[in-house]
């Protein structure tokens, strides 16, 4: 793993931002693995803002979905979809036709391998280190698959998306697996602000998978940049 701190999540965002330009332009059918949280939204404001001023053509790339939530309707504003087309689909000229989350009767393992596997992948983390909804307990040979949430997950993102009400948040979504996450060619993980400290220094101690710590299996691939700002830097 290969870690890039920065002065803050600005300055990271339009780095990973340039990054994923730069790939689409060299190849304009890459496929990409999106993640959502609050984390990827200053990435996909610079996306947008690149689309308004440059145009990059995103026609061609086919973007799959890390998550998605059971039990909010497709147009729910925390679905995931909905978060996707407000932040970013919307934003750019994608093919919605190419967009693709995980869904109940679709085996999204193969349909991501039929599409020729995600060249780029990017993650957030969860305070406890679960990446998409791999929550601690999921194995290193987890796919896509119906998750329990925990109540740590419940929480914070009632904090942050559901106005602080536990009710109204999934407990359960569907998730790409460890195993799924692994299979991506190049990966950027993107961790910022306080909260994320712990999840920093465990990442910088995993040598290999703890299954309490589900991000530590990122120690196993070739191509992991984990990008951070100072807040995120802790001396634990
Ligand atoms: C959520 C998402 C993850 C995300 C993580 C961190 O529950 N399922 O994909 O990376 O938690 O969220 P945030 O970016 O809001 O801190």
């Amino acid at each position: 793993m290969k870690f890039i701190k920065f002065k803050n999540e600005k300055d990271a965002s339009l780095f990973v931002a340039n990054e994923l330009i730069a790939s689409i332009k060299t190849n304009p059918s890459i496929k990409l693995g999106l993640a959502t949280g609050s984390t990827p939204i200053p990435l996909y404001q610079d996306i947008a803002n690149d689309y308004a001023k440059n145009k990059t053509d995103w026609s061609h790339v086919s973007i799959f979905n890390l998550d998605e939530y059971i039990g909010l309707s497709e147009n729910h504003e925390q679905s995931y979809k909905v978060f996707m087309y407000n932040h970013l689909f919307s934003k750019l000229n994608v093919n919605l036709k190419n967009t693709h989350f995980p869904e109940h009767g679709i085996n999204y393992d193969e349909l991501i391998k039929k599409n020729g596997g995600i060249d780029i992948q990017i993650l957030g983390i969860g305070t406890n280190g679960h990446i998409g909804f791999n929550e601690p307990g999921s194995t290193l040979d987890s796919l896509t698959r119906v998750v329990d949430l925990t109540p740590e997950t419940i929480q914070v993102n009632a904090n942050k998306f559901f106005n602080g009400d536990i009710t109204n948040v999934p407990k359960t979504a569907l998730s790409m697996g460890i195993a799924s996450i692994l299979k991506a060619k190049k990966i950027y993980l993107l961790a910022f602000g306080k909260s994320k400290q712990y999840a920093i220094s465990e990442l910088k101690k995993a040598k290999a998978f703890n299954i309490n710590f589900p991000a530590s299996a990122l120690a196993l691939h070739p191509d992991v940049t984990i990008i951070y700002d100072e807040e995120a830097e802790s001396d634990l």
